[in-house]
């Protein structure tokens, strides 16, 4: 008579095999071998860590808050993934791009997608509060050609650190945001001011949770991108003020030195600035996301 399969019972050295031995094995589906390299994780935590079970209940009421504080206007989990350095290992596992190409950054928790489309030359800054900036950039290939017409998605906090979706009875709506397009030249141009660094927000479940625990939550002055073209991979991108002070510790790690720019005085002793940006795309493989 052939024996059956081993019977395990449940103990701390069988858990997360008794969990695996219950899922399919198909070499067509992932989410059976994700699920079980998952659980193999946690439950090696689980025994390093030792919770109680109000220990554990703690933990659980945490990833609840989690998700109670995310919304539409705001994306706690996102939050999360970011200040645990998770969205930035993901990336630079996916981002594989040539030395010469502007690399990719995490998006952060601020982004939307309802941007307003704007005409060249438009000023972002709708309350008008803030050390005025000209931002002119292009868009070209790895070769120095220009992209026409790529649209240039941008979003900023303003000149005390906070997006407008953070602040929706203070600051207009889409304050510091814009779409734009490039010309023939590739070239585009628009408006803004100054922004300021931040401490990303503490008000959350995970702010208190890093606060606590005595982690920085600094994020140094910077400009958010997304630049998409036909053909090429998009970019998902920081442009970072190069006089910042914290430029080593971003709470996100997502300072690259090819991302660090000077803001330049448009003239001696003035409070308008001039930043000049330069994006340079990838073409797209065949069958990836673009
Ligand atoms: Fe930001």
């Amino acid at each position: 008579m052939t024996p059956g399969p081993t019977a395990l019972h449940f103990s701390e050295a069988t858990s997360h095999d008794m969990f695996a031995q219950r899922l399919p094995h198909s070499k067509d589906d992932s989410l059976p071998q994700i699920l079980a390299a998952a659980v193999t994780h946690l439950h090696a935590l689980i025994r390093e860590l030792r919770p109680t079970q109000a220990d554990w209940r703690k933990a659980i009421e945490f990833l609840t808050d989690v998700g109670h504080a995310s919304d539409e206007r705001r994306q706690e989990w996102v939050l999360l993934s970011d200040l645990l350095g998770v969205s930035a290992l993901v990336e630079e596992i996916n981002s594989r791009r040539p030395k010469a190409a502007t690399p990719n950054t995490v998006r952060g928790p601020f982004f939307r997608a309802d941007v307003p489309q704007l005409a060249l030359g438009s000023n972002i800054s709708l309350d008008g509060i803030g050390e005025t900036v000209d931002v002119s950039g292009r868009v070209q290939d790895l070769d120095g050609d220009p992209i026409a017409n790529a649209e240039i998605i941008t979003w900023q906090a303003n000149a005390q650190g906070f997006y407008e979706n953070q602040q929706p009875d203070l600051q207009p709506e889409f304050n510091l945001r814009g779409s734009f397009r490039t010309n023939t030249d590739g070239h585009f141009h628009y408006r803004t001011i100054k922004p300021c660094g931040y401490g990303v927000p503490d008000d959350g479940p995970v702010g208190k949770l890093l606060r606590q625990a005595g982690y920085p939550l600094r994020r140094p002055a910077h400009l958010h991108f997304i630049i998409k073209a036909p053909g090429f991979e998009t970019i998902t991108t920081h442009i970072y003020d190069s006089s910042d002070p914290h430029l080593a510790e971003d709470a996100i790690f997502s300072v690259k030195p090819d991302l660090v720019r000077s803001f330049e005085r448009q003239g001696e002793g003035a409070t308008t600035w001039r930043l000049d940006v330069a994006f340079v795309m990838v073409r797209a493989r065949q069958g990836a996301d673009t």
